[in-house]
């Protein structure tokens, strides 16, 4: 599974990269509110630190502006993903980006049938928000088990990339089910090292060391 990590703050992005935890970046338009950085400069940034796929988003309502705006973005780096909404506009944006040979990210998927049309338009990923669907009582892992059975029933290449997740459990789940690729915050995807029982365990040791009055170094 590839993790991407939702957010556009360089320092917790860095990190991670240093462990090797980043396969690609996510951004949003409150993400680069959140960072209080210029857009065009951040991304830029990101996409210099980073290998991987990098998602700046459009704004844009309408097609022919999404794809103007889409086309601005991607002249960022090599390594852009243009992220549009799931919309009938966002779709026909898609179409056009990805037969530029542009990688496409459709983001505000919440239905399977969403995800359906994203891979119809040729989207790179499509992006269904777990954790949005659970904050109103609807079930974000069956729409990505629900994408992947359609996905695999027919071959699409679009990679499924679970986004919105918000606990370790979302991340677990998500990798469970087959997601291609998750985004996760930074804190999320360091609470996934976390364990009482590594804890309790580490603190035995120590004591246990301790009383043999050995030193490694
Ligand atoms: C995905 O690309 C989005 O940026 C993100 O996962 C949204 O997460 P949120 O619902 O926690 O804001």
């Amino acid at each position: 599974m590839k993790f991407f990590v939702d957010t556009a703050e360089v320092d917790a992005i860095a990190e991670l990269n240093e462990l090797g935890m980043v396969d690609g970046v996510t951004t949003n338009p409150s993400l680069i509110l959140k960072s209080g950085r210029d857009i065009l400069e951040v991304t830029k940034e990101i996409a210099e630190m980073v290998d991987g796929p990098v998602s700046a988003e459009v704004v844009a309502l309408e097609a022919d502006a999404m794809i103007a705006e889409g086309r601005k973005l991607a002249k960022i780096a090599d390594n852009i993903a243009v992220k549009v909404p799931l919309t009938w506009d966002g779709l026909k944006a898609c179409k056009v980006l990805s037969d530029e040979g542009q990688m496409v990210n459709v983001t505000l998927c919440f239905s399977a049938n969403q995800a359906l049309l994203a891979a119809k338009a040729g989207a790179t990923f499509i992006s269904p928000f777990i954790g949005r669907l659970d904050d109103i009582n609807l079930d974000g892992m069956e729409v990505i088990a629900d994408i992947r059975q359609i996905y695999d029933n027919y071959g699409f290449d679009t990679q499924i990339l679970a986004a919105s997740i918000r606990t370790v459990n979302h991340a677990f789940q998500s990798a469970q089910i087959g997601a291609d690729v998750m985004t996760a915050p930074p804190d999320v995807i360091k609470k996934m090292a976390a364990h009482p029982l590594t804890d309790k365990g580490l603190e035995t040791f120590l004591k246990d060391w301790e009383k043999t009055g050995q030193k490694i170094l």
